[in-house]
């Protein structure tokens, strides 16, 4: 790209804008998130599933800043709770929710469950690019399987990480670095697609 290009990245989430900015630094590409912006008003994630709900923030940002938009929507799904939290994972404890609440009640549903094997899950992204004049120009899912473990452990990352054990690790997505996560995580998957996608489509930019 020769002229430097603005991508709003749709959400206020400070953790996810620090995961995507850490992995998008490289190219030539000035990012911008909702925290950007003011007196915005909440985008109602209303959909049956992550697509729906990545399509729907991509396009109302995209045509209300006419910018390109790139949204994730993404979650936890839980086996043993028929994939529960999944688009739910943000507000799992309600209206109010906290990462912690959220932890606490996902830990609570699971209680009975003793054997580390039985607690199977697996994150979840769906991520989107849209143009305001052109509409939808990539879209992609990534998953990170693993295990909810039986308490909080780690520090890094944010929302469920430091319950969640990624298959192949014997701790914590919160105990691993920033490039750990972004190597096997869902959100970095789905990332390095569209990183790819960026670099042989640059004549679209
Ligand atoms: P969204 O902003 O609607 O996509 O909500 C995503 C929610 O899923 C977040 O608030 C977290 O609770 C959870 N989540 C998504 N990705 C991650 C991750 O990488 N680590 C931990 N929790 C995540």
């Amino acid at each position: 790209m020769e002229n430097e290009t603005s991508i709003i990245i749709a959400t206020k989430n400070k953790g996810k804008v620090k995961e995507i900015w850490h992995f998008l630094k490289d190219l030539n590409i000035n990012l911008l998130s909702l925290n950007d912006f003011e007196n915005l008003s909440e985008i109602i994630e209303d959909g049956k599933n992550f697509k729906e709900n990545s399509i729907k923030k991509a396009k109302i940002i995209a045509e209300t800043f006419q910018k390109l938009t790139l949204a994730d929507d993404s979650g936890l799904e839980v086996d043993f709770l028929n994939g529960n939290p999944g688009v739910y994972s943000s507000r799992y404890s309600g209206e109010n929710a906290t990462d912690k609440s959220n932890r606490d009640k996902l830990l609570s549903g699971l209680a009975e469950i003793k054997d580390l094997n039985e607690r199977t899950a697996r994150f979840v992204c769906h991520l989107v690019l849209w143009d305001p004049q052109r509409g939808l120009l990539f879209e992609t899912d990534g998953f990170c399987e693993g295990w909810i473990g039986f308490e909080e452990t780690g520090s890094g990352g944010f929302g469920y990480d430091c319950i969640f054990i990624p298959k192949g690790f014997n701790k914590t997505m919160a105990q691993l670095s920033k490039d750990e996560k972004n190597e096997i995580s869902h959100r970095g998957k789905a990332l390095k697609d569209f990183t790819g996608f960026i670099n042989k489509n640059k004549f679209l930019f």
